[in-house]
């Protein structure tokens, strides 16, 4: 049996990348190996937060590890809110306020063009691995849809005309940057 630490405190996400994983390999989360102290998000991409998670798990703890970051980026604003995605309105704010904040920037914008990408950096032995996932679209004019979380109710992507929180689940699954980014993950770790 394999083992890694998956660098999450969420139980939800846990569980649905555990039952994607291959037979033999075993995920443990933050809390199952006791990291309960906050990592601290200080890079300035995506990319390099994603890269600082799993290197402060692998150089503290030992484990092999994967950590993922996602961030919106949309066009109109120069690839904002990317990295600040979670706290873009502020540090202790909430979806609704990032989701409402980003709507009055977008005021007035003819280009709603915006990309969600998913960074996953993997921390194998003495090496670590790069994932991305990228899905388009565009930012609609107000929030519509109940599913899902985050920018969900004001990214549509490319192809439909419903945003990710109208869209079911599995849909959003398949051709998201999450999927994308795990699934790469997944073909990776069964050809290691
Ligand atoms: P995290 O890296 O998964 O913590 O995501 C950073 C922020 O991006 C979150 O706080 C959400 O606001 C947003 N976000 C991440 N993934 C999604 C998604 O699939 N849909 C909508 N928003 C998302």
């Amino acid at each position: 049996m394999r083992e890694f630490v998956f660098a999450t405190h969420n139980h939800n996400k846990m569980r649905e990348i555990q039952s994607l994983m291959p037979d033999d390999i075993k995920l443990l989360s933050l809390d199952d190996i006791k990291c309960f102290e906050d990592i601290e998000e200080t890079e300035a991409t995506i990319e390099g937060n994603a890269i600082l998670k799993a290197n402060y798990i692998k150089e503290k703890y030992g484990y092999n590890v994967f950590a993922d970051d996602t961030g919106l980026e949309v066009k109109a604003l120069g690839g904002q809110p990317g990295v600040y995605s979670a706290r873009y309105a502020g540090n202790h704010k909430s979806d609704a306020d990032n989701v409402q904040l980003l709507l009055r920037n977008m005021e007035g914008k003819t280009n709603r063009e915006a990309q969600f990408k998913t960074v996953i950096a993997l921390c194998l032995d003495d090496a670590t691995y790069v994932f991305e996932g990228i899905v388009k679209g565009i930012i609609t004019n107000t929030s519509v849809g109940t599913n899902g979380f985050g920018y969900d109710p004001v990214f549509q992507p490319n192809g439909f005309s419903e945003t990710f929180a109208q869209l079911p689940l599995a849909t959003k699954n398949e051709i998201g940057h999450r999927g994308k980014a795990f699934k790469k993950l997944l073909d990776f770790l069964e050809n290691y």
